[in-house]
C-alpha cells in the first residue's frame, strides 16, 4: 500500500498524486489532513507517514513538504526508513534499484520533471541486491549506533 502524506505546502500536490493512485487503482492511504490546517508541519507529517509505512513489509511511504528537504531530513530520522527526496525520474529509478528507498519525498514548491512520472519510476522499479546489500547494511549500522533504543 502507498502512505501518501504532505504539510499545508504540499497539499495541492498530494491530491494530484492521490487522483493517479485511484485512477490506476493503486492502494494508498492518505494519512494527513486532506485540506491545509495550522501546524501540518512537516516532522510530523514525516513521522505519521513513516510509521504507517513500517507497520506491513511492502508498504512504500509518499512524504510531501515544500522543498521535499525537511520531509526527507525527518523522515530518515525513523529506524529502517531509507527516504529518497528525487527530483526527476533517474533519481526515482535509482532511489529503488540501489538504495531500496521505501519512501519517497517529493517538493511542491520545485520545478521537478513530471511528479507523475517520478512517482510511477519509484512505483516500478525493483531493489537489485547484489552489491547494495552490503551498503545497505552499513546504513543498519549506522542506525544502530547512532540511534540507539531497540534494534
Ligand atoms: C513550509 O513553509 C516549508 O518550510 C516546508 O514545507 C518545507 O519546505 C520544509 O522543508
Amino acid at each position: 500500500m502507498i502512505i501518501i502524506g504532505s504539510d499545508h505546502a504540499g497539499i495541492e500536490l498530494k491530491k494530484k498524486i492521490i487522483s493517479y493512485l485511484y485512477s490506476k487503482k493503486i492502494d494508498y492511504a492518505d494519512v494527513t489532513n486532506f485540506d491545509s490546517q495550522e501546524g501540518d508541519d512537516y516532522p510530523d507529517i514525516a513521522e505519521i507517514v513513516c510509521k504507517k509505512v513500517l507497520e506491513r513489509q511492502n508498504n512504500f511511504g509518499i512524504a510531501i513538504c515544500g522543498t521535499g528537504i525537511g520531509v526527507s531530513i525527518a523522515c530518515n530520522k525513523v529506524r529502517g526508513i531509507r527516504a529518497a527526496l528525487c527530483t526527476d525520474v533517474y533519481m526515482a529509478e535509482m532511489a529503488r534499484r540501489h538504495n531500496n528507498a521505501n519512501v519517497l519525498c517529493i517538493g511542491a514548491r520545485l520545478k521537478n520533471e513530471d511528479v507523475i512520472e517520478i512517482v510511477e519510476a519509484f512505483l516500478n522499479h525493483f531493489y537489485e541486491g547484489g552489491r547494495h546489500d552490503r551498503r545497505l547494511k552499513k546504513i543498519r549500522e549506522i542506525e544502530d549506533f547512532y540511534l540507539g533504543g531497540d534494534k
